[in-house]
């Protein structure tokens, strides 16, 4: 079943030079970049794209984190592609969770400074591609 995902190579990736590194992976899984930007994006669009943590501790941070610099937003399509980018993504925290060879494993340590976001279903990513891509629509 063809899907597509929402995923951002956040501030960290782009800081640390992993764009290629990242999109590489993700071309080498298989799956089809079929939108690309770079941006900083505003804090209205990443409370929004985080609404459902809003009332977490973390949220200021997340927020701060986020909007901190340019990122790459990326729309994915393939089969499974959801579960498929969460598995060479790798657990939210690099060491406790994520598995070697993948992306969260191989290149961070920290639960906040974590390189990727992906869509963790498809409601989640349709919300999340009307955020990033409204012209997509
Ligand atoms: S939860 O509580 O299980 O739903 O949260 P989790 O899935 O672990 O994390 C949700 C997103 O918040 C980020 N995160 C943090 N940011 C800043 N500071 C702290 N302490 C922190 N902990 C978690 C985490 O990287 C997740 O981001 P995304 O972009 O969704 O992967």
């Amino acid at each position: 079943m063809t899907e597509r995902t929402l995923v951002l190579i956040k501030p960290d990736g782009v800081a640390r030079k992993f764009v290629g590194e990242i999109l590489g992976r993700v071309e080498r899984k298989g799956l089809d970049i079929v939108a690309l930007k770079m941006l900083t994006v505003s804090e209205e669009d990443a409370t929004q794209h985080y609404a459902e943590h809003a009332e977490k501790s973390f949220f200021p941070e997340l927020l701060e984190f986020i909007t901190s610099g340019p990122l790459v937003a990326a729309v994915l399509e393939g089969p499974r592609a959801i579960a498929a980018f969460r598995q060479i993504a790798g657990g939210t925290d690099p060491v406790a969770k994520a598995v070697p060879g993948t992306i969260r494993a191989d290149l961070a340590l920290d639960g906040q400074q974590n390189l990727v976001h992906g869509s963790d279903s498809p409601e989640s990513a349709a919300r999340e591609i009307a955020i990033w891509f409204p012209e997509l629509r």
